[in-house]
């Protein structure tokens, strides 16, 4: 991990995150919930649907994409967009951040690199003076909760997701 750089990145590397993009959405299929006629998405249906969204978010000056580089190889990713204003059930600031993304490449998790991703995160955030990160998490999910409860944040809103029931007339 030692040997892995960390650098903030605009849209121009959008394309450097698809396998790792690809790798994370693989790892969503592994723990997904199983809802009943909602099966996930494919990787190549999902990736080109997930780059249209990272171009909006990075048109927020204060959004950024943090690229873990080996050897100029990307080996993991944070993208991070920007919501305004503030959230009107909680106290937080005008501004506030949201953890959209977080992917390690298979073979190196478990050796600190997410960590140091997020470390890495917040003090992007400090330098943008934003104080409060919501980070959503597939319910089941459970090492990354587990992560993300180590980094002391706690379940916030949970989403449920369902078919809209068939009429019965
Ligand atoms: C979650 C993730 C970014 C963490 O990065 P990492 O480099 O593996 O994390 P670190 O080495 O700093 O910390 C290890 C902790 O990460 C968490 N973790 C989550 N998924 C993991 C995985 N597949 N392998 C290893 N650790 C994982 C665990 O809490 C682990 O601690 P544990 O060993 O006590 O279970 C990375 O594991 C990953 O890309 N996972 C798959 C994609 C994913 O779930 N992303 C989060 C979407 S919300």
């Amino acid at each position: 991990v030692n040997d892995v750089q960390i650098v903030r990145a605009g849209p121009g590397r959008l394309d450097d995150l698809a396998s790792l993009w690809r790798s994370m959405q693989e790892h969503h299929r592994s723990v997904d919930p199983a809802i009943p006629g909602i099966p996930p998405r494919s990787a190549d249906d999902s990736w080109p649907r997930r780059r249209a969204k990272y171009v909006e978010w990075l048109r927020h000056p204060d959004a950024f994409i943090l690229l873990a580089e080996q050897a100029s190889s990307p080996v993991g990713y944070a993208l991070v967009s920007i919501h305004e204003p503030a959230d009107d059930t909680h106290m937080t600031g005008d501004r506030w951040a949201e953890l959209q993304s977080l992917s390690v490449e298979p073979s190196r998790r478990g050796s600190g690199l997410g960590t140091r991703l997020v470390e890495r995160v917040y003090e992007e955030l400090r330098v943008s003076g934003i104080e409060e990160l919501a980070i959503g998490v597939i319910a089941t999910n459970e090492r990354a909760m587990r992560f993300y409860e180590r980094q002391g944040f706690r379940p916030w809103v949970v989403t449920t997701l369902g078919k809209v029931p068939k009429s019965t007339q």
